[in-house]
């Protein structure tokens, strides 16, 4: 049998009620539904200090760089949900990517991601997505053309968790079939 394609799955936020997070999750089952094996990290359960390279000279990497540093690296691919803070990517979000960029090798380098974003206004965090994409491109993942930005997320989501939009659901649909189109391409079965 095939090995299933390894993908990381995260939200850019801390909320419990994380409207990234739900979109996160709606992508999630169709990656799984389709065969994938989905680790969903989830940055509440995995506690960073802020990037203070005192503190890494004198302690080295803390335990939840390690730990994110080590999931990221099985990976072959990335799926990312994302708040916009200011215009920009969240500082717990960029925080943990600083973080998984020190140490030894590189856990981004020649991995695949598609990137979500979900705003109660109305720009679904669209300014943000560049920043993020230089970001991760610098780092060299390749992303899908393709992304989603959820304006409204406040009235997006069903009570079972589910889009509202059956626009907005064939867009989450068609962005995963994007990026596990590029992972069979690098890794056919
Ligand atoms: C925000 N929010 C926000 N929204 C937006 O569309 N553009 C923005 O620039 C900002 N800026 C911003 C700054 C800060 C500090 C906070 C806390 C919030 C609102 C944000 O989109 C909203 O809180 C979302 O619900 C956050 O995403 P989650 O946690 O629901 O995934």
């Amino acid at each position: 049998m095939a090995e299933a394609l390894r993908i990381l799955a995260v939200a850019g936020s801390l909320r419990a009620e994380s409207y990234n997070r739900k979109l996160l999750r709606i992508g999630v089952k169709i990656l799984q539904e389709a065969g994938a094996e989905v680790d969903v990290l989830d940055l509440r359960e995995v506690p960073l200090p802020l990037m203070d390279e005192d503190l890494e000279d004198r302690e080295g990497l803390p335990p939840g760089a390690v730990e994110i540093k080590r999931r990221l690296g099985q990976a072959q691919g990335f799926l990312i949900s994302s708040p916009e803070y200011n215009s920009s990517i969240p500082g717990i979000f960029k925080n943990a990517i600083d973080w998984a960029t020190r140490g030894e090798g590189s856990v981004f380098e020649g991995k695949v991601g598609a990137l979500m974003a979900a705003s109660p206004g109305r720009w679904g965090g669209l300014r943000m997505m560049p920043h993020l994409r230089q970001v991760l491109t610098v780092l060299g993942v390749w992303l899908t053309p393709s992304q989603i930005n959820l304006v409204k997320a406040g009235d997006a989501f069903k009570e079972d968790g589910s889009l509202v939009s059956t626009f907005y659901a064939g867009q989450v649909q068609d962005l995963v079939t994007e990026l596990l189109t590029e992972l069979r391409r690098r890794y056919p079965a």
